[in-house]
């Protein structure tokens, strides 16, 4: 049995299957929460994260160039846009567990592990019933080949918290919140009600993971004493591939934290292409 919040997240990480990682990560987190209820926290201590998460022999894993795009008008679009989802969420699981065990030589007050466990958390909720969705439809997470890119955001900031914080919850998921609301619409029309309400759930619950991002990134600017919106520029340009792509959620991003001096500089807003539309 693991004992320190570290251990935890590590035998998370190191867990492949989806179910089983899931399983494990809504316990972690009842065991975290039940102590902190108590008025004890578990002790943080440290482990050794593995530079990349356990993963299922299932799916298998591609270039992004290389996985097969469908239209979502039909049940296997569908089908393949949920799939791609699901493998969202559980890199996002494993995101959320390696920040707590990665960084802890970085001093966090506890307000920290509150947030990233309840995001972990959540996103296992997420996987489970996307992958609901996907066996209510005759798929399985696992079914089709997934994009293989996904865990360099943490490779890439694996001994850099400010850089993981700007890249993963403040770039990728709030990205997340600027696409999200076409995917729900794809299922409304679809009358798909069991994939719409998880959508809606994930919908709701992300804006959460993305306002933790912008709160400990302010956070860590305070401490020292950097100006927030010149030090995310300069990580989102060292750390991630491309510019960032509009049409941005701007009500939702501001509900998080995120104002729009920090995204718009970032933006692939060349004129030629910005004519185009
Ligand atoms: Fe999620
Ligand atoms: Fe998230």
């Amino acid at each position: 049995m693991p004992q320190t919040l570290a251990e935890m997240a590590t035998e998370v990480l190191t867990t492949a299957d989806g179910r089983a990682k899931t399983a494990l990560s809504h316990a972690h987190a009842a065991t975290w929460r039940a102590a902190r209820a108590a008025g004890e926290a578990l002790p943080i201590g440290t482990a050794t994260p593995p530079l990349r998460p356990a993963r299922p022999d299932q799916p298998e894993l591609r270039d992004p160039r290389d996985v097969p795009k469908r239209k979502p008008g039909s049940p296997q679009g569908r089908i393949a846009l949920l799939h791609a989802v699901a493998h969202i969420e559980l890199n996002a699981v494993d995101l959320h567990w390696d920040i707590i065990a990665r960084f802890t030589d970085v001093k966090m007050p506890l307000g920290f592990y509150d947030d990233w466990v309840k995001a972990a958390d959540e996103e296992s909720k997420h996987f489970n019933l996307v992958c609901d969705c996907l066996e209510a439809q005759g798929s399985h997470y696992g079914a089709l080949p997934a994009h293989a890119g996904m865990w360099r955001a943490a490779e890439d900031t694996v001994d850099d918290i400010m850089g993981r914080l700007a890249v993963v919850p403040m770039v990728l998921e709030a990205r997340g919140l600027d696409v999200t609301p076409g995917m729900i619409e794809i299922f409304r029309k679809a009358n798909d009600t069991q994939t719409l309400a998880a959508l809606e759930v994930i919908y709701a619950e992300e804006v959460g993971h993305v306002a933790y991002g912008s709160k400990w990134f302010h956070f860590l600017c305070g401490r020292h004493d950097i100006d927030p919106q010149g030090e995310f520029h300069r990580l989102v340009r060292k750390y991630f591939h491309g510019a960032l792509k509009p049409p941005f959620n701007e009500e939702k991003r501001a509900e998080a934290g995120i104002p729009p001096d920090f995204y718009w500089p970032l933006a692939d807003e060349t004129p030629a292409r910005a004519r185009k539309g």
